[in-house]
């Protein structure tokens, strides 16, 4: 499977989104993730539907947004009139995760569920046939250039034999925390498809194209 690399606009210039999403699309990018964060869920607060509104008009690539949010319904329905594709939910945030999951789809966008760093693979199995994508926390979210978890490899290698016992071929396994160079080899080998990547790739180091180009040969191992 060809892997998917979705840069995170959280490590990006916030006075400056247009560019970076600008230079991560020339740059061979193929998602540009959007964390929202809402200071509850996580210590943390980013952006809403206004600013995944005004990104949609910039970009053609899908845009992968990713709720750290606590009562994500109260959210979900203006995320989607914004232009999202992919509107992942935290499993931890919500008792109503079949609801929610069927009203994202019924939106028109795909769902994705979450599991922080701690959260057991086994409370995937009853919502799995119904998501288009699964989000491992590879960090403990709200904060980007955090250490990679290196216990998420196992998890990571579960999840995919979990998705290939039970033939979901088209649910994507996305990695999100962490993901470098160093480690970019690791989760892809384990059956990631997705990597999400905030500091690896928006930095003062190297440009956004090469940074990109790094972590994709990195990720073919
Ligand atoms: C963290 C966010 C990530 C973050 C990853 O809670 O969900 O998307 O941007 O940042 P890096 O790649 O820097 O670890
Ligand atoms: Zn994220």
């Amino acid at each position: 499977m060809t892997i998917k690399i979705a840069p995170s606009i959280l490590s990006a210039d916030y006075a400056r989104l247009a560019d970076a999403v600008a230079a991560a699309e020339a740059g061979g990018a193929d998602w540009i993730h959007v964390d929202v964060m809402d200071g509850h869920f996580v210590p943390n607060l980013t952006v809403g539907p206004p600013v995944i509104a005004a990104l949609k008009k910039v970009t053609s690539l899908p845009l992968d947004v990713h709720l750290m949010v606590e009562r994500p319904h109260t959210l979900i329905q203006a995320v989607a009139a914004a232009g999202a594709d992919y509107i992942t939910i935290h499993q931890e945030a919500t008792v109503h995760l079949h609801r929610n999951v069927q009203w994202i789809r019924e939106l028109g966008a795909r769902p994705g569920i979450s599991l922080n760093p701690a959260t057991p693979l086994a409370t995937l199995d009853e919502i799995l046939p119904y998501v288009d994508l699964v989000l491992l926390m590879t960090v403990n979210p709200g904060f980007g250039g955090q250490e990679y978890i290196p216990t998420s490899t196992a998890k990571i290698a579960a999840l995919r034999q979990l998705l290939d016992a039970r033939s979901l071929w088209g649910v994507e396994l996305e990695v999100d925390g962490g993901i470098a160079p160093e480690t970019a080899g690791e989760v892809a080998a384990a059956g990631a498809t997705v990597l999400v990547a905030g500091a690896a790739i928006f930095n003062e180091h190297a440009p956004v194209a090469e940074n990109i180009a790094h972590l994709r040969r990195h990720a073919r191992g």
